[in-house]
């Protein structure tokens, strides 16, 4: 049987079983590694600052960062490559190849590089006529595209959508998914897809976008802005219903890279990020000097906490279940799970610029956590625990203006009670949460309070 005609039965077989989402057998949690883009752009001046060009150097120098600073064994274990990697021609027999200056060994030796350190090595290209920087495409190319990533050892290809027509991508990611499922190499499929469409004014075929790609974007490129970071987690709260059943072992929703450690964002608004790309089971993408990052945000990139919470094997991805007066409070069903319920990562996020702490008090009822046996609660960033907290017990977090609060709330395993299947939480109504301090506007410290 061919290549192809084994992938054809095993999509039929696959669809026979009421399996939905691509089952390549890759990315069963959220990828994560280190990609070039957002810190590295597409700096090519390899003459004048040869040492943030992007050439095979930076790369190199990258992955031995990984490897000697913890961050592989903590599962950061892929580098990308994203635009501006290639030279302006393909070659004689009409193949891609990289710019010879800046990447002097080829790619088949960059990606030998990572593999050698246990590494993964991803590719950037689009799926138009060129990519976003004017590098040529891959239209008109598929299968010998598909085929020379496999020859040189790719293991994720993140395929971009300029130059080409949002209409033409229902066709165009499958099919290229297609050779790339073809050549046999394992690849993880990361489109884009959904994101041009909706830009476009079309609705995206998410049934499709699943069933092919093992990450997709749905929204903005992010910059290094915590604006850009709050309009990203906007989105996903206000589309919540529409993206978030999208998401599953082996298919994700893509927030786009992590920013942490760069030049806009606070030390707290960057564990605000950390928090809520692990909510949102969102692949953790760093693209930030790693030769130069400061100790603290380092911490927070290397938060094995909170990596567990976006790494929970189950996939479910978190939802936005209260936002009033500049606080949200976003949660994530993960495990263990005991007799039908589930534990959860719960974010308490502050989005308000009023210089003090503001202090958020709920039950875990409240917000959608009712286990008779209450849930061992533990603070993911300052490591503090809070016990057993029963569902009707208030319970009290202070948050810094732009920060976050972290929580992984345990369900506490009793004994004498039926199971049943895990209930997923639903966003409350507004009026089932009691704001905190409702009827106290000022606390003993003559502070305003917020509610
Ligand atoms: C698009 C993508 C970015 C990046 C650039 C490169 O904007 O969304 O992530 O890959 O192209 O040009």
């Amino acid at each position: 049987m061919s290549g192809g005609t084994q992938w054809i039965v095993m999509g039929v077989l696959l669809m026979g079983l009421g399996v939905c989402g691509l089952e390549n057998g890759l990315a069963r949690t959220p990828p994560m590694g280190w990609l070039a883009w957002q810190r590295f752009r597409c700096n090519t001046d390899c003459v004048n600052d040869p040492h943030n060009c992007i050439s095979e150097l930076l790369f190199m120098q990258m992955a031995d960062i990984l490897v000697n600073q913890g961050y592989r064994d903590l599962g950061y274990d892929m580098i990308s490559l994203d635009d501006c990697w290639l030279s302006r021609e393909r070659d004689a027999l009409g193949r891609l190849q990289p710019d010879p200056f800046r990447f002097p060994s080829g790619i088949a030796a960059l990606s030998d590089y990572m593999h050698k350190r246990g590494l993964k090595f991803g590719i950037y290209e689009d799926y138009g006529n060129f990519t976003c920087a004017g590098y040529p495409g891959i239209l008109g190319h598929l299968q010998t595209d598909a085929d020379t990533f496999a020859d040189w050892g790719v293991d994720y290809v993140k395929l971009d959508g300029c130059y080409s027509h949002p209409v033409d991508m229902d066709q165009g990611y499958p099919l290229f998914g297609f050779y790339l499922n073809q050549t046999l190499r394992p690849m993880v499929y990361s489109c884009s897809w959904p994101v041009y469409q909706t830009y476009s004014g079309m609705t995206p075929n998410y049934t499709s976008i699943i069933n092919t790609c093992n990450l997709w974007r749905n929204f903005d490129d992010i910059q290094d802005s915590w604006e850009s970071v709050q309009r990203i987690i906007d989105y996903y709260g206000d589309n919540q219903d529409d993206i978030v059943p999208n998401a599953g072992p082996g298919h994700w929703n893509d927030p786009d890279m992590l920013i942490i450690g760069n030049f806009g964002l606070s030390y707290e608004q960057s564990k605000s990020q950390m928090a809520m790309w692990a909510i949102f089971a969102a692949p953790l993408l760093m693209s930030v000097d790693l030769r130069t990052i400061r100790p603290e945000y380092k911490a927070i990139l290397q938060n094995r906490a909170v990596i567990e919470v976006n790494q929970d094997p189950l996939g479910i991805q978190g939802k936005r279940i209260y936002k009033d007066k500049g606080i949200e409070i976003w949660a994530r069903p993960i495990t263990p799970v005991f007799q039908g319920h589930y534990s959860y990562g719960v974010a308490f996020l502050n989005r308000r610029t009023d210089g003090t702490p503001s202090e958020v008090s709920v039950t875990l009822r409240e917000i959608g956590l009712s286990y008779h046996g209450g849930y061992a609660i533990t603070d993911l960033f300052d490591s503090v625990h809070y016990g057993t907290v029963l569902p009707d017990k208030r319970f009290k977090v202070d948050v810094n203006p732009s920060g976050v609060v972290l929580v992984r709330c345990e369900v506490v395993k009793t004994t004498g009670f039926g199971g049943g299947r895990p209930q997923l939480i639903e966003p409350a109504p507004q009026s089932s949460i009691r704001p905190p301090f409702q009827n106290h506007l000022f606390n003993q410290f003559g502070q305003q309070r917020l509610f």
